[in-house]
């Protein structure tokens, strides 16, 4: 059988400010510079998920992506737009919110939530040049 693979671009708009507990001041400013100003600063970020599947028979859809979309919508851009990464996101808390760490906690927040397709790749876009992109490996 046949399998596709499906992509819904999702974004969403939060905080975060770039700073390991692990280092001292100096060195994460070293690290980090201006992303580790201690108010934090913003990004638009765009998300891509990607699922694969056959398409059913009848209606010629892996997955309505209406439905993905509502999936992801819940799970995870309802817990971080217009929220500050390092302090208002559950599923965030004790980790470094670069974009590789986001999209792996992204990946655990999603991977039991589809049925009837599977979940392939997790891409996120920091900025438009930033792009961390996880497959579950
Ligand atoms: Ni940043």
């Amino acid at each position: 059988m046949p399998i596709v693979y499906v992509t819904r671009h999702l974004h969403f708009s939060a905080a975060h400010r770039l700073h390991t507990d692990m280092l001292n001041d100096q060195k994460n400013k070293e690290i980090y510079g201006l992303c580790n100003n201690p108010p934090g600063h913003g990004h638009n970020y765009e998300l891509e998920i990607t699922v694969r599947g056959e398409p059913d028979p009848v209606t010629g859809m892996v997955i309505d992506l209406k439905e993905l979309k509502d999936i992801v919508e819940k799970e995870i851009i309802a817990h971080v737009d217009h929220k500050h990464l390092n302090y208002d996101v559950d599923f965030l808390k004790g980790i470094v919110p670069t974009a590789e760490n986001i999209v792996i906690a992204f990946w655990e927040q999603l991977k039991n939530k589809l049925s009837n397709c599977e979940l392939v790749e997790l891409k996120l876009y920091e900025t438009p040049r930033n792009i961390a992109i996880y497959r579950g490996e």
